[in-house]
């Protein structure tokens, strides 16, 4: 367990995986029924960009500063939700994050303290949704929310979050970040132990998002065995399952195994940023969505052409992909 998300925070990847998830999230919400979302590899929370880890990587100048800079209109909720996802206040520097409940009222139980929902901008509201596109905000791209936090401030009153993150201190880290925040629960936890032990959920309806470190050569085996439990569990739960590329064979072998496991509507979105042919580098990443919310295959081509445009500095094989791994 050596991976440390604060040196990848708002990387490329985090921006892919992030703007899909608020797409997946908001499209839940067209329904009033109560949701449950499970993140099974949270994280710490909100991350500080000028941290040391992030400065050295210098991820986050090609991620979420582009993605600012460009702040193309199909990426705007994502960008919303982003914004209300961070505290208000700066964050203490040496701290990974700060508490989240003394930073901040959750948006959906009554704005966001001075000026609040009030000063927000016109013409970003999905319709339903609470959450609306929030002015231009001072600092951005100072710091970077996990997909806790970006969670937590999509969810409405009757929703509910809970977190699983085995390293102690990332774990420790988001509990004080949420502090008694009676809609999120944090566990320090396995994940894949978790699908079995957290799902189904009493709501019967939501979204699962499994974002592993792969820090070795069995994670895509264990994500696509994981998947399989999910569904089993959960079968009308939508999944979300991050994923690296690199080089093609690993991730070829990895659809082909999730087509062949009887998994049924499955769909993967990709992005890449060059030809995947270098083992040793993150080219690319993808998000193999099951369940996938009506109008994703037609609304998701938008968000990735987007990433593509915002964050591609148009090497050659830059591109993006959405294919169906298994129909319904
Ligand atoms: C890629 S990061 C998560 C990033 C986060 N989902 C986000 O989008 O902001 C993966 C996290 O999983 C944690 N982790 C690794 N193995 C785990 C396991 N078996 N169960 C739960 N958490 C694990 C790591 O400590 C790390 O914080």
């Amino acid at each position: 367990m050596n991976y440390r998300h604060a040196f990848h925070a708002g990387n490329f990847a985090d921006c892919m995986k992030h703007a899909l998830l608020v797409w997946l999230l908001q499209a839940l919400q067209r329904k009033p029924n109560a949701l449950f979302v499970l993140d099974t590899h949270a994280g710490a929370g909100v991350y500080d960009l000028a941290d040391e880890r992030a400065r050295r990587t210098g991820e986050a100048d090609a991620g979420i500063r582009r993605v600012y800079a460009a702040s193309p209109a199909a990426l705007a909720p994502y960008l919303a939700a982003v914004d209300a996802a961070l505290p208000r206040s700066p964050l203490p520097r040496g701290e990974t994050t700060a508490p989240h409940a003394a930073s901040f009222p959750p948006l959906a139980e009554g704005g966001r303290g001075a000026g609040g929902a009030r000063e927000l901008a016109q013409g970003c509201e999905r319709p339903g949704h609470p959450l609306p596109l929030s002015p231009s905000r001072e600092g951005r791209g100072d710091a970077y929310p996990g997909s806790p936090p970006l969670i937590r401030a999509l969810l409405r009153p009757q929703d509910r979050l809970a977190c699983c993150e085995l390293h102690p201190e990332e774990a420790a880290a988001l509990r004080r970040f949420f502090g008694s925040d009676r809609q999120v629960a944090v566990h320090q936890r396995d994940a894949w132990e978790a699908l079995r032990g957290l799902l189904p959920p009493k709501e019967k309806r939501g979204l699962v998002l499994i974002d592993p470190p792969f820090e070795d050569r069995q994670e895509f085996d264990r994500l696509a065995a994981g998947l399989t439990t999910a569904a089993a569990r959960f079968p009308n739960g939508v999944l979300a399952a991050w994923y690296p590329i690199k080089h093609r064979a690993p991730v070829r072998a990895f659809l082909d195994a999730v087509a062949d496991s009887g998994l049924r509507d499955v769909v993967a979105a990709e992005l890449w940023l060059r030809e995947p042919l270098d083992p040793a580098r993150l080219n690319g990443c993808g998000l193999l969505v099951v369940n996938p919310p009506w109008e994703f295959e037609t609304e998701a081509p938008a968000l990735l052409g987007a990433l593509r445009e915002s964050l591609g500095s148009g090497e050659e094989g830059e591109g993006w992909d959405l294919q169906r791994i298994a129909d319904e």
